[in-house]
């Protein structure tokens, strides 16, 4: 069974950022919610138990057609959210170096060019989504709870949750200031991390 992730970080850690409030409510109900749902659909159907939540989402095609909806929704918030939270990092913001730095150079030729990309993307998310770094140097976007790697693509570098929930409690609609304030907490170690290991 699937459990929920603990943050590597107070609530409150992000402050300057995500208030420990939205954290709270987004880690202890809504990713919450998506681990329990996700169990009580291997709980019904233990054909599928004992699965990694990769294996899960990326071969949902092969479940019953009954199952895949909620596999996609609440497999993909339970991976997504686990991603999302080691993306941010008390300790983040700033700009990436080594590696990633020279990806991102390649791509779009500077580092301000990649955010203003990057945040254009996100702001252009109808409803809800993410926005992803690709190991390529792409930025994609998914719908709902839909993931980068059950399109069949590489596992991503990094993450933004654009999703209502995600926001509003500080932001209320204003998503542009939110993706604006995010920039100060995301976790370039990480994304580095994950580059050197892909
Ligand atoms: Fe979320």
């Amino acid at each position: 069974m699937f459990e929920l992730p603990s943050l590597n970080y107070d609530y409150e850690a992000l402050s300057r950022s995500i208030s420990g409030d939205v954290m709270r409510f987004h880690h202890d109900k809504h990713h919450q919610t998506y681990v329990d749902k996700l169990n009580a659909v291997i709980e019904a159907n233990p054909e599928i138990k004992g699965k990694t939540v990769e294996y899960l989402i990326t071969n949902v095609g092969s479940f019953l057609p009954s199952i895949q909806t909620a596999i996609r929704n609440h497999g993909g918030g339970h991976y997504n959210h686990s991603f999302f939270w080691l993306c941010m990092s008390p300790n983040g913001g700033g700009e990436p170096k080594g590696e990633v730095a020279q990806l991102i150079q390649a791509k779009y030729g500077d580092f301000q060019s990649f955010v203003d990309e990057f945040t254009a993307r996100a702001l252009g998310v109808f409803g809800s989504g993410w926005v992803w770094l690709q190991p390529n140097g792409d930025i994609i976007t998914t719908a709902n709870q839909d993931t980068p790697i059950a399109q069949g693509l590489d596992s991503p570098l990094l993450c933004l949750d654009v999703w209502e929930h995600a926001y509003y409690l500080d932001y209320k609609n204003r998503r542009d200031d939110y993706i604006k304030s995010w920039w100060n907490v995301v976790d370039w170690d990480s994304v580095a991390k994950r580059y050197s290991e892909r």
